[in-house]
């Protein structure tokens, strides 16, 4: 959950590092540091805090100068967020320095060992153990920088991707990776190391992602070495050809990335089906299922793993595919997932649906599933990942990167993808008449549209928010395909406000949190035409009777909330199963606008971080 950022070639390092480390930021932001070799020495500047912070102090505090350095933005695991604890981390001679991202589980055991041969640490954290660590291989056995990450990473348990350099040998630098992601940009007598390829793409499309239990190293004028850390075996690099650009990963004139995301939404969608949904031709294309078509058709049932927004958007794929498709499908959060002994069989199909691809439970459930004989599908954003690569077969959402901490367009291509699943299965099972199945097509394609005319409630909204913000509470009410997309409403909520959200089927309200309403509470309803309109009235009309505030998100043209509610947020018609692609957006639009009024850091909450590699 941190972002680690590196160079080694001709160039002044210490502005790509910290730039580097401004993207990577959404990783995780309560600390950062970087560590610069000036030709003789190592300058490290590091502190608790954004890198706005950081880059202040190195401008005071060292020289700037040098092509080889190294950066780093951290996200606490082991010790709190303060400078000490900030990487990078000196071993004790100083001439090693080291970034890591992960978490090294027995690193109290071999701080023990390393404090009875004299060793001493100044900070709580793990990376400096590990780094000792090297230091004390490359001294007892006498090897160079390679060997000893490669020995001192045997000894290790856990997850990291980690650069390190030394002093004494300074053109090169070692990585390595286990379980946290780590992309080396090959440039022109230059090399770029990063959590993912952001940091470098204005310099080089060309990346090598190393797999778990690789190492590199990193040498000036060299091509890249790849070995496994296991065996010693020699690995080939495949150099990739990025898609990425700039303008993807900058905020183009809005003030938050997720404005942006929420804003990109149409056009995300739109490339997400692109070339997949050919309406024309009555069929959809898609490589990863047409490929495994059978595993579909046969199976017993689909199991779906997710964490967090991800998980709501396999709760609308969970209606989606019984309601569509009629295969039984089950919707578990990854992380008890993986530690319930659940019963898999061979017969079985798991969907993993992750934005980054790197979420560790999403991870460790995909192991599971695989172990014990289900064929694993993944549904995932960032091209490259850890789940990408670990799942037998997938398809990608194309939303492009995604910043903003708090997940927008990752949700509602993941529901498009996931819908065009579904679609296929039934018309695969005979589920769909072609005329059904032609009008799903024909209607999915008029979503791009419909969310563009959604957003224009945009300033409405806005004046929503600004009654609501200093509320303490908020519930949140979906029944059917929006009961999800209630659950995701107050997600959004918490997590970029602090505002405490729940979100609650509809009719489940009078079971228990009806006690909570009184004229304080606000009450989002999600009141569309389509899906148990008349019920969803009736549960308008409990609230009401309890004098809590009603925000009612409705179908276009609608009478009769619109007479209940305080307020009515619009959104176009379309077919019940597709609405959740619509109904999430004011939901968005107004976390966000409640956020930025009580003055929240939108694309970077307190205690988030973008991706969760650690349990
Ligand atoms: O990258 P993933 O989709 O696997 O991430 C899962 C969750 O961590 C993520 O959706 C998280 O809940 C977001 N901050 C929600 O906005």
């Amino acid at each position: 959950m941190c972002g680690i950022v590196g160079y080694i070639g001709y160039r002044d390092a210490y502005p790509i590092l910290i730039k580097g480390l401004q993207r990577l930021e959404y990783r995780g932001y309560d600390s950062a540091g970087v560590a610069l070799f000036d030709g003789n020495n190592i300058n490290l500047a590091k502190t608790k805090g954004k890198v706005e912070d950081l880059s202040k102090k190195a401008k005071t505090d060292i020289s700037l100068k040098g092509t080889l350095g190294i950066g780093h933005t951290r996200w606490a695991t082991h010790g709190v967020p303060n400078d000490v604890n900030s990487h990078p981390h000196y071993s004790n001679s100083g001439d090693l320095v080291i970034i890591h991202n992960g978490i090294i589980e027995n690193y109290e055991s071999i701080k023990k060992e390393l404090g009875k041969r004299g060793y001493t640490f100044s900070s709580d954290t793990d990376t400096e153990v590990l780094v000792n660590l090297i230091e004390e291989v490359q001294k007892t056995e006498d090897v160079k920088l390679g060997k000893a990450v490669q020995i001192a990473l045997n000894q290790v348990v856990g997850a990291y991707a980690i650069a390190v350099f030394d002093r004494k040998k300074p053109d090169e630098i070692v990585v390595a990776k286990l379980g946290s992601p780590l992309a080396i940009g090959v440039g022109d007598k230059e090399f770029f190391i990063a959590s993912d390829a952001s940091p470098f793409i204005e310099f080089t499309n060309n990346a090598v992602y190393l797999e778990d239990e690789e190492m590199a190293i990193v040498r000036l004028g060299k091509e890249i070495k790849l070995r496994k850390i296991k065996d010693d075996a020699i690995a080939y690099p495949n150099i990739l050809e990025l898609q990425l650009n700039l303008e993807e990963i900058e905020k183009g004139g809005y003030d938050h990335f997720m404005l942006k995301e929420i804003y990109e939404q149409p056009r995300a969608i739109l490339d997400t089906y692109r070339g997949r949904l050919l309406a024309d031709q009555g069929i959809i294309r898609m490589a990863g299922i047409d490929d495994h078509l059978e595993k579909f058709l046969n199976a017993n049932r689909i199991i779906i793993v997710a964490c967090g927004t991800s998980w709501h958007a396999g709760l609308v794929a969970e209606y989606i595919f019984e309601d569509l498709a009629r295969i039984p499908v089950e919707v578990e959060y990854a992380s008890e997932f993986r530690y319930r002994n659940p019963v898999i069989t061979d017969k079985d199909v798991l969907i993993a649906i992750s934005q980054s691809g790197e979420t560790a439970d999403t991870l460790a459930a995909i192991k599971l599933a695989k172990e014990r004989g289900a064929f694993v599908f993944g549904v995932c954003n960032v091209v490259g990942s850890s789940i990408a690569r670990e799942t037998d077969a997938g398809a990608y959402t194309h939303a492009g990167p995604e910043i903003g901490v708090a997940s927008t367009k990752a949700f509602t291509t993941q529901i498009t993808v996931l819908t065009l699943i579904a679609l296929k299965l039934a018309k695969e099972k005979g589920e769909f008449s072609s005329s059904k199945f032609h009008e799903f097509l024909t209607e999915l394609e008029t979503i791009p549209a419909k969310v563009e005319r959604a957003l224009q409630s945009d300033e409405l909204i806005k004046v929503i928010a600004d009654v609501y913000k200093d509320s303490n509470n908020c519930l949140y009410l979906g029944r059917g395909y929006n009961f999800p997309v209630a659950l995701e409403g107050a997600l959004k909520l918490k997590e970029i406000s602090y505002i405490h959200a729940e979100g609650y089927p509809a009719a489940e309200m009078k079971h228990g949190p009806i006690a909570l309403i009184d004229e304080q509470m606000p009450v989002i309803v999600i009141a569309t035409k389509k899906g148990h309109y008349e019920k969803v009235v009736s549960n308008i009309q409990e609230i009401k009777s309890r004098k809590g505030q009603i925000i009612a998100i409705v179908t276009e043209g609608d009478e009769q909330v619109r007479n209940l509610a305080d307020h009515v947020v619009e959104v176009p018609e379309t077919l019940e199963s597709l609405t959740p692609l619509l109904t999430t957006i004011p939901l968005q639009l107004l976390s966000y606008h409640i956020a930025v009024m009580r003055d929240c850091n939108v694309d970077q909450p307190r205690n988030l971080a973008k991706s969760v590699t650690v349990e």
